[in-house]
């Protein structure tokens, strides 16, 4: 992966995506009915932008296909990438209980390669959508990331970009989280902010309960650069990308606001 000389991020993905993907399966599983209301509203605004019906949408970092699934139920055709096979595998089960194999492929891999792939080959979307996918391991990918993916889009495609509002991170900032995965694991997590470059460092620790007593089992630490909307606004027009719409809950509709927790922003391909 690209982002290797920054840290640890490979560690990271490798441990919570890969190693114990459960960590974040309850999570996802708990959002997935959010998704079936948030794939409405994401075609409904797709829709007023030509993204009908049959046009094909690359979804980033799909994960157990919360958007990939439903969005393929309404008539779209769905390309989901995912470096995580445990969340493709439930994906793909989806997919089949709702006989939609047709409408609905999913790649393994990571983004930055299979981006770039698609490129080479010279296979084009309608519509591109990063929904909850962790942007910030190294700002300099992010940029590259969002220019090859104007790349990938066909003429006036459209982008819809999930990104964490640094401002909320801020106002609800702890420096500590636990959370019980299951009865014998729990995960801890130790953050400080560093205001010079408005990065995130976390520490991960995952414990397991052997008998009576918690042991660590692994560990990884991480940092994050948490953007404001002007920033991530800025880079995306600075690769190619006209913003059109923001919405601080995708579920609701509701614009965009320095107490959204994201910001859902839709942007246009610049001609
Ligand atoms: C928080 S989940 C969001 C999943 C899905 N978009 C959703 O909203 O439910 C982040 C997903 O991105 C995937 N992911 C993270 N980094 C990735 C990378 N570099 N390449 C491919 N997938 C990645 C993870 O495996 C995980 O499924």
């Amino acid at each position: 992966m690209t982002q290797k000389e920054h840290g640890s991020v490979d560690d990271w993905i490798e441990l919570f995506y890969r190693k114990y993907p459960e960590v974040y399966r309850t999570q996802m599983d708990q959002l997935m009915e959010d998704g079936e209301i948030e794939a409405r509203n994401i075609s409904s605004v797709f829709e007023k932008l030509n993204i009908g019906e049959g046009k094909h949408v690359l979804d980033l970092g799909c994960g157990i296909g919360r958007h990939s699934v439903p969005l393929a139920e309404q008539g779209y055709i769905m390309t989901g990438c995912d470096i995580s096979p445990y969340y493709l595998q439930i994906a793909k089960e989806k997919s089949k209980q709702k006989n939609l194999s047709k409408k609905l492929r999913f790649l393994e891999g990571d983004i930055y390669k299979m981006v770039d792939e698609f490129k080479e080959r010279g296979e084009k979307f309608d519509a591109v959508m990063a929904f909850s996918v962790p942007f910030g391991y190294n700002t300099e990918n992010d940029m590259k990331l969002f220019r090859m993916l104007a790349d990938v889009v066909e003429d006036k495609g459209v982008f819809l970009l999930q990104t964490t509002n640094r401002d909320w991170i801020l106002s609800n900032f702890a420096n500590e989280e636990v959370r019980e995965i299951s009865t014998d694991m729990q995960v801890k997590e130790l953050r400080s902010f560093n205001i010079e470059n408005s990065t995130i460092n976390s520490s991960w620790s995952l414990y397991q309960k052997v008998d009576e007593h918690k042991e660590k089992i692994a560990s990884a630490s991480l940092n994050v650069r948490l953007y404001s909307f002007h920033e991530i606004k800025e880079m995306m027009e600075n690769a190619g990308w006209t913003s059109i719409n923001s919405f601080g809950d995708m579920k609701t509709l509701e614009p965009s606001t320095l107490e959204s927790r994201y910001f859902n922003t839709f942007y246009k391909k610049r001609s």
